[in-house]
């Protein structure tokens, strides 16, 4: 089986459209969703339109999706975020809206062995920053493989013999072959606000049977997404940091 993993795409829509049109000749069976659909970007109701098309979509909510939907307050988020958040619930549809109240909290175990969640698997919102983290992470799941999102940045923690060792995703693309007896947190980057210094798109792909995981970047209409945001009204701040990719 192969499996597109992604996450974070935050209502840009261009970074979106970049990530599956890159992959359309490649083939997928499942569409891996790790949160945040909505938030910061200027096109809500075009990425859940697109997201939405998709078959064989898995999805667990991030804390953006649940801010604007209102499970959450916007108290523990800063002001440009805050702004975004508040902004697209004044701009999302009311079908789009019920569809993040309904997304599913992680950490959630599909096909038996690969969990997925947004944060961590312990706490939906925490982010897993650093190997002190991820040693905690590695309790909380009994899969061999859990992919989250969260914190923006393309991420593998391996754990074995009692030992976890990070390593942060540079290379484009990026291949690992998936050691047995060793535990894996994979963090595929984000694809529509990515903070690692690069303002490409990030996503990988899995391959259950190989055993393979790879990691990729891709170039998307930055400036569209960017014209968006400051068509829309938005914090300006959110355009500067895309072309930084901060
Ligand atoms: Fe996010």
């Amino acid at each position: 089986m192969r499996y597109l993993i992604f996450s974070d795409i935050h209502g840009n829509l261009e970074a979106l459209e970049a990530v599956l049109e890159n992959t359309s000749r490649k083939k997928i069976d499942y569409y891996i969703f790790l949160g945040d659909l909505v938030g910061y970007g200027a096109s809500p109701n075009e990425v859940l339109k697109k997201m939405t098309a998709l078959k064989h979509l898995i999805m667990v909510r991030g804390n953006h999706d649940k801010a604007v939907c209102g499970l959450d307050s916007i108290q523990t988020f800063n002001p440009i975020a805050a702004a975004a958040i508040q902004w697209t619930r004044k701009t999302l549809l009311k079908k789009y809206m019920s569809l993040l109240s309904s997304l599913a909290k992680g950490p959630l175990v599909i096909h038996k062995n690969i969990t997925i969640c947004h944060g961590s698997p312990f706490d939906e919102d925490y982010y897993i920053f650093g190997e002190f983290d991820a040693v905690e992470a590695f309790g909380y799941f009994d899969t061999p493989l859990c992919f989250f999102g969260h914190t923006h940045f393309p991420f593998i923690y391996m754990e074995k013999d009692q030992t976890v060792e990070g390593t942060f995703i540079q290379e484009n693309p990026f291949e690992i072959k998936l050691e047995k007896g060793a535990r894996y947190l994979i963090n595929p980057g984000s694809v529509g606000q990515p903070r690692d210094r690069n303002p490409r798109a990030a996503y990988a792909i899995y391959d259950s049977e190989q055993r393979r995981i790879k990691f990729y970047r891709v170039e998307y209409n930055l400036k569209e997404s960017q014209k968006k945001i400051l068509a829309a009204s938005l914090p300006s701040a959110l355009a500067e940091r895309l072309g930084l990719g901060i």
